[in-house]
């Protein structure tokens, strides 16, 4: 590919943030380069989560990316809390007037925006190595990186980090100008993916003496569970056998006795970790998605936080091309943050209500008792987890 030398936006990562971004600015005519440190096999292959907000949804759906999902995709109207042998379903719809989550793995979301840029000609460029940043305290802020043996630059009006925790925009900002709050989990996530039926109808999130589990899904023949697992396990420790067993002795009874076991296709381990930068900009670079922000993944608010930056930064940028109006790009940092706090406070919520604690002492323990025995008893509690689960209104 001949060496570009200016774009209007450039977006560093091309993960969801990074693509629907692009995808959403070129539908209104404005250019953008993507710059993508990995393959596009790599970007491609990677397992996430699984549940989309109807705000992440439509997003998709605006940016011409929503078909396969609203053919493949399941709407969930409700979700399943395990306390113990005891299972509760929270009815979503009932509690939030209607509204309902979409099941559809993050995966096929990556798939659908690669797409959607390859039909409309989009400049995604992989294998990017090296990426540096200059100039964002200037009015011309560029990229420096190596593609096939090559240094480029790339010139433009506004750099988006969309590289995700361990990318380089976040570190491109001097450290006295940016706020690091972080809060790090004493466990980690053990997932599987299987090609069998799940467990249940619903996702179930249970909490257990032993270890939180969760029983997810991605269609209707293939089941993505998690184990709450020490942060030092190693994934080779756990055939399959010792992941079906050490799952099901945390189900209630009834639901274990209705779980399909199989071979897995995928088994890895994720540490959990709450964590916001802000502001979330410097100068011309402004951050996005997980290069702003990790949430543990209890709550599913990856992605769909990821989705409602870009929402507020797409809008801003949309209205700086059309009419010079700049009150969206001031503001983003402000209104993006103020989604993701309290995203991030039910994310903490939920980890903290479904985890074991055994640390934490005994106070603790019989407090999250209360609070799930709260939980599952009364309306209003439920209310409010179905209103944050569905998502908050952007
Ligand atoms: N240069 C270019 N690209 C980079 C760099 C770099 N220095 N560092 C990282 N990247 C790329 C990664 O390879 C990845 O493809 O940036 C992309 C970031 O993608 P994600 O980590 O998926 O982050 P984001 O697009 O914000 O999506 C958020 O991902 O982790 C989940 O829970 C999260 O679901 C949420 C979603
Ligand atoms: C998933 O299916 O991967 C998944 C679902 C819900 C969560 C986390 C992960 O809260």
């Amino acid at each position: 590919m001949a060496a570009l030398a200016s774009t209007s936006v450039l977006i560093i990562g091309g993960g969801p943030s990074g693509l629907l971004l692009s995808q959403l600015l070129h539908r209104q005519g404005i250019a953008s380069v993507v710059l993508e440190r990995r393959s596009r096999d790599h970007v491609l292959s990677r397992i996430r989560a699984g549940v989309l907000e109807q705000g992440a949804a439509d997003l998709l759906r605006a940016a011409g990316v929503g078909a396969r999902m609203d053919r493949d995709g399941l709407v969930h109207e409700g979700i399943e809390i395990a306390v113990g042998d005891r299972l509760h379903r929270l009815d979503l719809a009932a509690l939030t007037g209607g509204k309902t989550v979409m099941v559809y793995g993050q995966t096929e979301v990556t798939a659908d925006l690669y797409a959607a840029r390859d039909a409309m000609d989009g400049v995604v460029i992989d294998e990017a190595e090296g990426v540096a940043l200059h100039g964002l305290e200037t009015d011309a802020p560029s990229a420096s990186f190596l593609k096939d043996g090559t240094r480029q630059t790339i010139r433009a009006d506004f750099i988006i980090g969309c590289d995700g925790f361990h990318g380089v925009s976040r570190r491109s900002i001097p450290a006295d100008r940016l706020s690091l709050f972080e809060l790090v989990y004493p466990f980690g996530w053990l997932g599987l993916l299987a090609d069998v039926p799940p467990a249940a109808d619903e996702l179930v999130y249970a909490s257990h003496p032993d270890g939180f589990s969760l029983c997810s899904m991605r269609s209707p023949t293939r089941s993505r569970y998690y184990l709450q697992c020490p942060l030092d396990e190693k994934v080779a420790d756990w055939d399959d056998d010792r992941f079906w067993d050490v799952l099901c002795a945390r189900l209630p009874a009834e639901l274990a006795a209705r779980v399909t076991r199989g071979p897995s296709i995928e088994k890895s381990i994720a540490p959990l970790r709450s964590f916001v930068a802000e502001p979330l900009r410097h100068g011309r670079l402004f951050l996005a998605g997980d290069a702003a922000h990790i949430v543990p993944p209890t709550g599913a608010k990856g992605l769909n936080l990821a989705a409602s930056d870009i929402h507020y930064l797409s809008t801003a940028l949309i209205d700086h091309y059309r009419s010079g109006d700049d009150e969206g790009l001031e503001r983003y940092s402000e209104r993006a943050l103020a989604r993701v706090w309290k995203a991030e406070r039910f994310s903490w919520w939920m980890t903290s209500v479904l985890h074991s604690f055994p640390e934490k002492g005994g106070f603790a323990a019989r407090m999250q008792q209360a609070e799930l025995e709260y939980l599952l008893s009364s309306p209003a509690a439920q209310a409010s987890l179905a209103e944050n689960y569905v998502g908050l209104p952007y």
